[in-house]
């Protein structure tokens, strides 16, 4: 089995940017543990962060031609992009969306996401520690 994981705009920031909102740990940290938490589960990872709508959407339609299921954070392009919804739906994998912050406890502009309607599920509100939920949801949906 063969999971990819998809990070957004500004991820790469994660451990410098916004603290408080976002915590202290940085995205290389997020990929070890995920490392770790795959090996454990027994399946394969594709680690990947871009700042770019486009690149998102090839790296969408990438795990489409060999992953079995996609975890993603798309960032602020959760609340913008038809693109990303699109691609997803055209792709036909299950799909996990994951947040660090609760968008829900935010902004307003943050309450509508364009990806949880064609997602399985979202985790959002518990850190980094949502990425290694969703390894176990989406492994766990994932047929033997
Ligand atoms: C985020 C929440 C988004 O609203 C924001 O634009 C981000 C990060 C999160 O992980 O909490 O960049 O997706």
């Amino acid at each position: 089995k063969k999971i990819h994981i998809l990070n957004g705009p500004n991820l790469n920031l994660l451990g410098t940017r916004e603290g408080s909102i976002y915590g202290y740990v940085t995205l290389a940290d997020i990929e070890k543990n995920c490392r770790e938490e795959c090996a454990r589960l027994g399946v394969e990872l594709e680690f990947a962060q871009s700042n770019h709508e486009g690149e998102l959407v090839d790296l969408i339609q990438r795990a489409g031609e060999s992953a079995d299921g996609i975890i993603i954070n798309p960032a602020a392009y959760t609340h913008t992009s038809v693109a990303i919804h699109d691609a997803i739906r055209a792709v036909n994998l299950p799909v996990v969306e994951v947040h660090l912050s609760n968008i829900y406890a935010r902004e307003d502009f943050r309450h509508h996401s364009y990806v949880s309607p064609v997602a399985l599920g979202t985790i959002c509100g518990f850190g980094p520690a949502g990425y290694i939920l969703a390894l176990g949801a989406l492994t766990s949906h994932l047929p033997e």
